[in-house]
């Protein structure tokens, strides 16, 4: 959309209560969603600047490559409705389309898949670099040091205002990170790397990179690749999120995508953010641990508790006020697993179901609009899958790799880009001299 195509005929009217004229701002609208306020002349007319730790109700960006419709409980990617995509079509398919914005035809999907699953290897002194590391490092220090350590391998990707080299880097991200997260997992537990064998789809190469050792092949269930899959799907994308912010923050220096992408990875990892399916799955268990259903109404009147640190992990979301759709895909997806290995009566499960019910009749829950999101049962699945929770935030990070290069893809190539550069409101000391050291109290 250009800038013509945004404007519309509405202005906004700042007044001020302290003699600064007011001031009249465009309002822009998108294709779908809440109009914007264009204050970007705010401070060249008034000196001021506005406010908005958390980014509340700030747009810091035109984007086209995902939409959220949080009360309705609708996620688009590039228009297509998550249901739709994660029911029609495979993760590589759904990277093709947040990166190059149409869904791929069959020929031009075979040619993407192809070129993806042969650039899969990593430099074999990837590994002489992870060596480095102690062997109980969080797989996700690794996988941020690896990512932006691929800069020094490809040098040619600072050359970002290239789209040869944008569309390589891409590909090389996309088709990498399995390899990477897989090496970091095998390191962690004192197994050697196993190479990436092309001829196996994108998933079950990847499980076939964690599970298989020398001595034994790997033979993936199609219900667990498929589920594997579907993970990678459901977190491919979800619009400015604090990773995807991160993302483009940071590449928008000009630095490499390799290190812009591990910025992204660092901020993942965080429990608020990608580190909230570990820290649900560990919140079930020990629920468990502590005597399971009977247990239940204490914790729930402890999450509730405003002076307790404790929260109900998986519930909640700064976009969703409704069912995140993620939410129910991954569900389904927990069935299909669970019942592939006969697990149906799996406690854990069992529990996550309780809880959800209890959460969702509770007035507390009601009234903030607090509803299961994605990762409520995505422990769940990874966990029936035989990945380690240590190993969570790092399949969240492969799969949302590509979100994070589709965005910071349209932002170097946006003509409004300029590097990012945030205000604040500063309430330190005022201007000072330094006094001697004797004189310090
Ligand atoms: N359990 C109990 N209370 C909660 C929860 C929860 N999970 N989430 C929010 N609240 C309460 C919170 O205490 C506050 O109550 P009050 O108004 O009385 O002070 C109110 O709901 C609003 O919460 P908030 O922290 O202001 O909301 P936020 O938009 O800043 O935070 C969130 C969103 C996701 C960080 C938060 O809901 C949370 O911590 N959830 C648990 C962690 C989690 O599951 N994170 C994964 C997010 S989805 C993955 C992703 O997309 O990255």
């Amino acid at each position: 959309m250009t800038t013509e195509d945004k404007a519309t005929e509405h202005k906004a009217t700042l007044s001020f209560s302290d003699g600064t004229p007011s001031v009249d701002f465009p309002m822009m609208k998108g294709t779908v969603g809440p109009d914007v306020i264009d204050i970007r002349k705010l401070y060249g007319a008034t000196g001021k600047f506005t406010y908005d730790t958390g980014f509340l109700s700030t747009a810091s960006c035109n984007s086209t490559v995902t939409y959220i419709d949080g009360d309705a409980g609708k996620l688009l990617y590039r228009g297509y409705p998550i249901e739709q995509l994660a029911t029609h079509c495979d993760f590589l398919e759904v990277c093709y389309l947040l990166y190059y914005g149409e869904l791929p035809n069959a020929p031009a999907l075979e040619e993407f898949k192809d070129l993806v699953m042969h650039h899969t290897m990593v430099h074999e002194q990837m590994q002489f670099a992870i060596r480095g590391f102690r062997r109980d490092s969080h797989p996700m220090a690794i996988l941020t040091g690896l990512v932006g350590g691929m800069a020094a391998f490809y040098p040619d990707s600072l050359d970002i205002n290239s789209p040869e080299q944008q569309d390589i880097s891409f590909v090389r991200l996309v088709a990498k990170m399995p390899t990477m997260v897989a090496m970091a997992y095998k390191y962690s537990i004192g197994q050697p790397y196993i190479y990436p064998v092309n001829r196996l789809g994108y998933a079950s190469n990847f499980m076939h990179m964690m599970f298989a050792t020398p001595c034994e092949d790997y033979e993936p269930n199609p219900v667990l690749v498929r589920a594997m899959d579907r993970i990678f799907t459901l977190h491919a994308d979800h619009e400015q999120n604090a990773s995807t912010s991160t993302v483009r923050l940071c590449g928008s220096s000009g630095t490499s995508p390799f290190s812009a992408i591990a910025a992204g990875v660092a901020c993942l990892w965080g429990p608020a953010h990608g580190g909230a399916n570990q820290a649900c799955l560990e919140m079930l268990e020990q629920i468990q641990a502590d005597g399971g259903m009977a247990k239940v109404g204490e914790f729930m009147e402890k999450v509730k508790d405003k002076h307790s640190a404790s929260r109900l992990m998986g519930f909640g979301h700064r976009v969703y006020k409704n069912f995140d759709p993620r939410a129910k895909l991954m569900q389904e997806t927990c069935k299909e697993v669970l019942a592939a290995l006969g697990l149906e009566n799996d406690p854990i499960f069992k529990l996550a179901m309780a809880l959800e019910k209890i959460a969702l009749e509770d007035p507390y829950f009601v009234e903030r609009k607090l509803y299961p999101n994605v990762d409520f049962y995505s422990g769940i699945v990874q966990r029936a899958l035989g990945i380690p929770t240590s190993m969570f935030t790092c399949i969240f990070a492969l799969a949302r790799t590509i979100g994070w290069v589709a965005q910071w893809k349209e932002m170097i190539t946006d003509s409004e880009y300029r590097i990012g550069r945030p205000r604040q409101l500063y309430t330190g000391s005022v201007e000072r001299d330094v006094p001697p050291r004797r004189g310090r109290s």
